[in-house]
């Protein structure tokens, strides 16, 4: 089982006065990859909090997948990917382009979204946009790779030689 994390990065959201839709909708599409969300908030786009939440998460929790929602495009108040480099020890580069590769066949917005992916500890810690729509589309096209990153990072995979026959 796959321990996650979901924080909801927005202004509106945190103070009640938008529905949160996409926290949700990440709750159910990281069923697919045998993943289940034992931790979620919705939080202002604040560095500081944002940054506290993902090292309490990492640090103590110890919380195998972190996802965020939102925060990552360019109103002044967008801080995610700012807050997630902050607590980062190791950068993966290749999650951020793969998630704008495919986005960007979708809609050429997707360029816009600053969202990067790290690893803290043994956590992997990855920013996506706002949207349900965007958590859909940004999730699909990472999911076919998560669950062997985070058995490496877990200590529980080590050849990759074996799974690279599988799909
Ligand atoms: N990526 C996908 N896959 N689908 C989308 O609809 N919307 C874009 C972009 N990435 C989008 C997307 C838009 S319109 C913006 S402004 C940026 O994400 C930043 O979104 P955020 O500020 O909600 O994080």
């Amino acid at each position: 089982m796959i321990q996650v994390g979901v924080i909801t990065a927005s202004d509106k959201g945190s103070r009640g006065e938008r529905e949160d839709l996409s926290g949700p909708t990440l709750a159910t599409l990281v069923q697919e990859i045998g993943g289940q969300v034992v931790e979620y908030v919705v939080l202002p786009d604040d560095q500081g909090l944002l940054e506290d939440m993902m090292r309490l998460w990492a640090d103590e929790r110890s919380l195998d997948l972190i996802l965020t929602t939102g925060g990552t495009g360019f109103s002044m108040r967008d801080v995610t990917p700012e807050a997630t480099l902050a607590v980062a020890d190791r950068m993966v580069p290749g999650i951020a382009e793969v998630m704008r590769m495919e986005s960007l066949k979708v809609t050429p917005k997707a360029m816009l979204s600053r969202a990067i992916a790290v690893l803290r500890k043994r956590t992997l810690i990855i920013n996506m946009p706002g949207s349900p729509k965007a958590v859909r589309e940004c999730f699909a096209a990472i999911a076919p790779a998560l669950p062997h990153g985070i058995q490496i990072l877990k200590g529980e995979a080590s050849e990759c030689a074996t799974t690279l026959k599988q799909p």
